[in-house]
């Protein structure tokens, strides 16, 4: 299978930038484009990451530029783009206006980079993962949302908080939208194979529940005029490893379904295979009624919210 030798990553604030980090500091490829329209933001940004080749010995090709034309032909191009939120606001106020940029900047990828796979970080990212998909036309298995992947990461470090069990042996996942409406599967959370009830009460496993639909916005509120970056990144990040890798890894994702758990023509978050090919497979799990009804509230809130568009 072709090797995954160019990532672009439009838009390079906290987030871009610090994934771009992660990229150069992990995975052996040729060339990583940064893009930003704000003046020469990716060119600083892009040399201060060259400097850092005498530490991380890596040899890849690194461009900074605010022209969007250099994505062409990568085989993976991120979006960042666009506003993020600040103290206040909801993930669903960004709409509007990183609809837009989404939009031009998914004809853009169609024209030049007409094979690649895209990772959209951008919020609110389920929209606009759909809004990329329906502006290139690529198959579904190529437009890949972070959001539920890192809702999924949160659980797993407030599980970690009250367990005190290694991370590596805690297992959970976040389905729905990456909002408030998320649907986090607390009571299927597991401790190396063993049911989480053997470790919580059913009040702390709520607690936990609670906590991580409005771990985003506890975040927000702290930091004030941006959000989270670190963990976000990262969540970005490792969509990208399981594509360079081919490591077939399941991992939360938002996709465009088609029927996988009766919902149709909604991007949200539900558990999917990840390789060099992008989404291989959609898993459709097991759900209890209360856990259906949630997801199904989900994918009717983000159609409600699309045809207010
Ligand atoms: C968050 O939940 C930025 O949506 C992102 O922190």
């Amino acid at each position: 299978m072709e090797r995954v030798k160019k990532i672009s990553i439009i838009g390079v604030g906290s987030v871009g930038s610090t994934l771009a980090f992660n990229i150069l500091k992990n995975l052996d490829i040729e060339e990583l484009i940064l893009i930003d329209i704000a003046g020469s933001l990716a060119k600083g940004v892009a040399l201060d990451l060259e400097d850092t080749r005498a530490f991380l010995e890596f040899s890849t090709k690194i461009l900074g530029t605010s022209n969007i034309n250099h994505i062409k032909n990568s085989d993976i191009v991120v979006v960042t783009a666009g506003k993020a939120r600040s103290a206040g606001m909801t993930r669903y106020d960004l709409l509007n206006i990183n609809k837009e940029i989404a939009k031009k900047i998914a004809k853009k990828i169609k024209e030049v980079a007409p094979t690649s796979l895209v990772i959209v970080i951008t919020n609110p990212v389920d929209f606009i993962t759909y809004v990329i998909k329906k502006e290139t036309g690529f198959g579904r298995e190529r437009i890949i949302g972070m959001g539920s992947s890192l809702d999924s990461a949160r659980l797993l470090n407030l599980v970690y908080q009250m367990v005190k069990i290694s991370p590596s042996s805690i297992e959970t996942m976040v389905l729905g939208m990456h909002s408030k409406d998320m649907l986090p599967l607390v009571k299927k959370c597991k401790v190396k194979g063993i049911s989480i009830d053997k470790f919580l009460s059913q009040e702390k496993i709520k607690l936990i529940s609670e906590k991580t639909k409005i771990r985003g916005k506890e975040i927000v509120e702290l930091l004030k005029n941006r959000s989270a970056h670190f963990a976000p990144s990262l969540a970005g990040y490792q969509l990208i490893e399981a594509i360079v890798k081919d490591k077939k890894e399941i991992i939360c994702a938002s996709t465009y379904l088609n029927g996988e758990y009766g919902i149709k023509n909604v991007c949200i978050g539900v558990p999917c295979i990840i390789g060099r090919k992008g989404i291989i497979k959609i898993i459709e799990i097991e759900l209890s009624r209360e856990e259906k009804e949630k997801l199904l509230k989900s994918a009717n809130y983000f159609r409600e919210c699309m045809s207010l568009q």
